[in-house]
Order: C-alpha cells, then structure tokens, then sequence
C-alpha cells in the first residue's frame, strides 16, 4: 500500500514518539448549518419571509469529535474547510471545544461544507447540502495525520466524506491496532463490503439498517435479527439505535450471536437532531477510556448522554459536557 512505503512515514516515525497520543481521532465532514424558520416551505420562483434565522455547527464528523471531547476525551478532528469565513469560524468552533485542529485542512479550491436548512412551523424542513471542501479530504490528508491515526486509541468514521477516505482510513487504523467505530451515515444502499471488516463497531440507525439489511426495523426483534446479518458481514460488533427504545448491542461472529435489548430512560425530547452523533461521540469516549468495559454497559451509558442532547435545542449546542453529566457515568 502507497502509504506504507513512502519517505514521510519515516519522517514520521520520530513524530509519533515525541507527540502526544489522542484517545478519539474523527476523520470526517464538517458543515456549516444556515437554519431559517419560516410559516412554510417556499415554491419555486417564490421569495417569503421567515421569522428566525441562526448559524449552527454541524457534520456528523464534527458533532461526533465535540460530544467525545466535552465528555473529556483528547480528541483530534482530521476534515477539510474552505478558506473563508466559516472554514475559520468553525476551526475556532473546534479550538473553543478543545479539539485538536493540527489535522484541519484549509482549501482555497472549494467552500466549507454547507447546509441550508428551511424549517416551517409545522417542524418539516427542505434541506440543501453542498458537501464543498469535505469531498477534497483524501489519502494525502490521512498521510499527514498518520502518526495521529496509528497512535489514537479510538477511530471514528463516517460516510459524509468520500467513501475511498474513510475506508482508508478504517484500514490504517486496524493496521496498527486502534479500536474503529464506522457509522454507515447518511445511509447508502451499495456499501462496500470491506466496510463491515474493518468495522470494531458497526453504529447505524434504524433507516440506515434497513437500507443494508434489507429488514424492516419495527421492533427491537426485527433490529436483533438484522444486527445478525451485519455481523455475519464481517463486523466484530454491532449497535443498532432505535431512538427512544435505546439500542441493541451483538458482539460475537456466531451466526446466531443472542443480542442485548438496551433500554434507554424515557425523557421529553425537544429536538432529536444530532442525537445519533452525540451517541457515537459517547461510544468513542467510553471505548477510549475503558478499554475493557463490556460492550452493553458502554451502549447502556451512551444512552443516557444522547437522551441529555434530546432535552435540549439544536445540534452541538446541545450536547452535554462532563460537568453536565451525573459522576456515575464516569
Ligand atoms: N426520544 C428519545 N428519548 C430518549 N433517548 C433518545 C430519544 N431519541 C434518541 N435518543 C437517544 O439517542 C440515540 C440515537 O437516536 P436515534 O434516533 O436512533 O439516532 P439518529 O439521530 O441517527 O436518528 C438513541 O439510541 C437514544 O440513546
Ligand atoms: C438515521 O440517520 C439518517 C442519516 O443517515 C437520517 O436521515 C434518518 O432520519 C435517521 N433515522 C432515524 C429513524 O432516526
């Protein structure tokens, strides 16, 4: 492989040595959320005025890297900005979560990542993503973050970057023994199977399962079995989300491996948007600092710091910290 037999990565080797290792590293996306709320969703050709308009910070690899790092993991994010305006805001959003941003891309060749968001007040949306510089992240990206990638305890992936970088990067990291999570989202029906190999844990969502696996998620029977077929594809473990149900958690590669149904605390959710992100930000934490905690009581804790994130509005914003958090989590 190219990247195990160039000059850098000698170079490298005396890096790793003198740098500091990081518990979670997150290769993926960035966005810039542009949220306007308006009475309803606009026509073709129309122009209507809303009543509210802010700027939020998302991509899921960012949202991942936040709730790792507030939780009090040593983070570093590897993504690509654009060298503008919100490429700058949201490395300083990074620096003021303390996420590392050695490992932050700026390009001059696209715009930061982007969304734009109309909601009506009926809670519907109309959602445009211009995925921009996030597409530009690439192997030679992952070469200048290898000392941080072989060194990590934990690495996150998603795919809202280019499929060929992440599983890239999910391959370097199980080369040298770092514990990967791959989420498979946004859900693609085509994934390529080398994804579930080199997958530790395999985190998807309902919808995503079932683009996958072809089962129909209506209870938590129909997420077991499903979770079956994904571990036969190769993952040593699999979660599977299931909103205000939990999730359900099978580690093993037997083709009949039992699943654990692991119930969550019911809550008034005010806004679920990013509580898949804050889930997976927990796992990385809690696998990172308890290497040997069992897999069900990780899932079991994670739980409980996603349902914090649906008490609260918005994305980032509403991820709890560890002060938040009840020390019994820790
Ligand atoms: N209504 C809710 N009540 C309590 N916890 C929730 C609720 N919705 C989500 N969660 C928590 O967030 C996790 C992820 O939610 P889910 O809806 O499955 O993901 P996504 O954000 O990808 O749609 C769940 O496993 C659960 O821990
Ligand atoms: C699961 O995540 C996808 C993004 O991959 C999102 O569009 C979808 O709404 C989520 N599904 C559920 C049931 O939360």
């Amino acid at each position: 492989m190219v990247l195990r037999t160039t000059r850098t990565e000698l170079d490298t080797d005396n890096w790793t040595m003198t740098e500091e290792a990081f518990d979670v590293v997150v290769v993926g996306s960035c966005m810039t959320d542009l949220v306007s709320q308006t009475p309803r969703l606009p026509k073709a050709g129309e122009t209507i005025h809303g009543h509210k308009f802010f700027i939020g910070f998302g991509g899921k690899g960012a949202n991942q890297c936040i709730q790792a790092a507030r939780m009090g993991a040593k983070t570093a994010m590897v993504c690509k900005v654009g060298k503008d305006f919100f490429g700058e805001n949201y490395i300083q959003n990074f620096k003021d979560n303390g996420v590392s941003t050695k490992f932050v891309g700026q390009t001059a060749d696209d715009a930061t990542g982007a969304a734009s968001i109309i909601v009506n007040d009926a809670g519907e949306n109309a959602i445009v993503i211009v995925a921009g510089a996030n597409l530009l992240l690439g192997n030679a990206d992952l070469l200048q973050a290898l000392p941080a990638l072989r060194c990590a305890k934990v690495l996150v992936c998603q795919l809202e970057v280019r499929p060929d970088t992440s599983l890239q990067a999910l391959r370097l990291a199980q080369e040298n023994n770092v514990k990967t999570i791959f989420n498979p989202a946004p859900a693609v029906p085509d994934l390529d199977p080398c994804f579930y190999r080199v997958s530790d844990v395999f985190c998807c969502n309902e919808t995503e399962t079932e683009l996958l696996t072809g089962v129909v998620v209506a209870n938590v029977e129909d997420a077991g079995r499903a979770g079956q077929e994904l571990l036969r594809r190769g993952c040593s473990a699999v979660i599977i989300t299931l909103g205000s149900q939990g999730c359900v958690v099978l580690s093993g590669q037997e083709p009949s491996s039992p699943f654990h149904h692991v119930p969550t605390e019911p809550v008034t959710a005010v806004d679920t948007t990013g509580a898949g992100d804050s889930f997976i930000g927990a796992l990385a934490f809690y696998m990172s600092t308890y290497p040997t905690m069992p897999l069900h009581e990780i899932a079991r804790r994670a739980n409980q710091v996603a349902g914090i994130s649906v008490q609260n509005i918005g994305t980032q914003t509403s991820y709890p910290s560890k002060e938040d958090l009840p020390n019994d989590l820790f």
